[in-house]
């Protein structure tokens, strides 16, 4: 199959015939990546079982990691659950449009391959005007999971999608690099309490602000332990993962952290490892050596959320063997930043912290 690319521009009638006739692909029960504010999502028709299928297979998706549903208004949900809840109802008020994804009861209208076989449904109104648009013109609902092959970083440009899924879907609408870069918030609504289930731009505060007490997925920053497995089944994966061996450096003195990030750095190149590194503005130029990506001011999460994936790709794409990232802060956004870093790194953290009891 060969995959047709459409670009949108600032000319709104030629954007306009790009999404008619992405629209038109779904209506047929076609696959199309197309931009939101967070990710590239691959889109399907959410009520046509065989588009969904072709959805997990195009990406190598297990057939139990349940797909969001995208709607374009408010009003939509109710073609997905039977009974807004008094939560879902002050969520999606509060951050509708936009990069939250809540999960409610499923309607008997959803089939059970967009939701992996579970009873619920996880839905999301997307704030980028293609992607609203496009659903719109579908004259459906799109189910979509970010549209890379399974187990790499979501795409944060056309570019990522063309390198995991070119030919294996009819189209992509190319809206340039996407904005916030990581996946949405997840939230659960179905329990006596919301629960949040993976760290997004709308953080743990601002849903605390709106709903008091939200519980936390204890396996959120440690992944499969022992009992302790992610309530998304999409969070069990190995994930976001580049193909080198990367491991963080966490410490309190951040002086302790470039000096051991320089020793890990020096050791890996004596052994001829081709060896990429992560670092903060605040870092640039305190490492000699390896191939150095600067990720944006640990101050900022959002330039590090923005740059996170696309480091990863690349440093993919330049075969590098092992890479080092310094750790950053997990308040606000930098609980997601932080999330998505430890899973890319099969939770590998180097603490340089002197413990209590060693110090004199
Ligand atoms: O920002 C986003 O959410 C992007 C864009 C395209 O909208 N989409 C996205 O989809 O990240 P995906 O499929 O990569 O991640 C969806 C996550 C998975 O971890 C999945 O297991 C979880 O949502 N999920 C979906 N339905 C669920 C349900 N009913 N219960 C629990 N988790 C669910
Ligand atoms: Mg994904």
């Amino acid at each position: 199959m060969d995959t047709i690319i459409r670009k949108i521009t600032d000319n709104e009638q030629e954007n306009l015939y790009a999404v008619r006739a992405a629209a038109q692909v779904i209506r047929r029960g076609g696959l199309v990546a197309f931009p939101t504010e967070t990710v590239y999502g691959l889109g399907a028709d959410a009520f046509d079982e065989k588009a969904a299928e072709k959805i997990y297979a195009a990406k190598g998706r297990p057939s139990d990691n349940p797909l969001i549903v995208h709607i374009a208004e408010k009003k939509d949900l109710e073609r997905l659950t039977d009974h807004i809840s008094r939560s879902a109802a002050l969520l999606t008020e509060r951050f509708w449009p936009g990069p939250l994804t809540i999960i409610v009861p499923k309607s008997d209208a959803v089939p059970l391959t967009v939701t992996g076989g579970l009873q619920t449904v996880a839905v999301r109104l997307p704030s980028h005007p293609v992607a609203r648009k496009l659903i719109a013109e579908s004259k459906t609902l799109i189910a979509a999971p970010s549209a890379n092959l399974s187990g790499r970083p979501s795409p944060t440009t056309a570019a990522h999608v063309t390198e995991d899924l070119n030919g294996r879907i009819e189209m992509i609408l190319d809206a340039g690099a996407i904005e916030i870069g990581l996946e949405s918030t997840i939230v659960d609504l179905t329990g006596k309490l919301p629960m949040l289930l993976r760290p997004g731009y709308i953080t743990l505060e601002m849903l605390e602000a709106v709903l008091g007490t939200v519980l936390t997925d204890p396996a959120l920053m440690t992944g499969v332990q022992g009992d302790i497995r992610p309530k998304a089944p999409g969070m069990k994966y190995r994930h976001y993962a580049p193909r080198a061996e990367l491991a963080i450096v966490s410490g309190k003195d951040r002086n302790a952290v470039v000096y051991k990030l320089q020793e890990l750095v020096d050791q890996a190149l004596d052994e001829g490892k081709k060896t990429g590194v992560m670092l903060s503005e605040e870092n640039r130029g305190k490492i000699r050596g390896g191939d150095q990506i600067i990720l944006g001011s640990s101050a900022r999460p959002e330039e590090i959320a923005g740059n996170l994936f696309a480091a990863l790709r690349a440093f993919d794409a330049r075969e590098a063997d092992v890479i080092y990232s310094e750790s950053f802060s997990t308040q606000g956004f930098g609980q997601a930043v932080m999330n998505r870093l430890l899973k890319a790194a099969g939770q590998k953290v180097i603490d340089v912290t002197v413990p209590e009891k060693n110090k004199r």
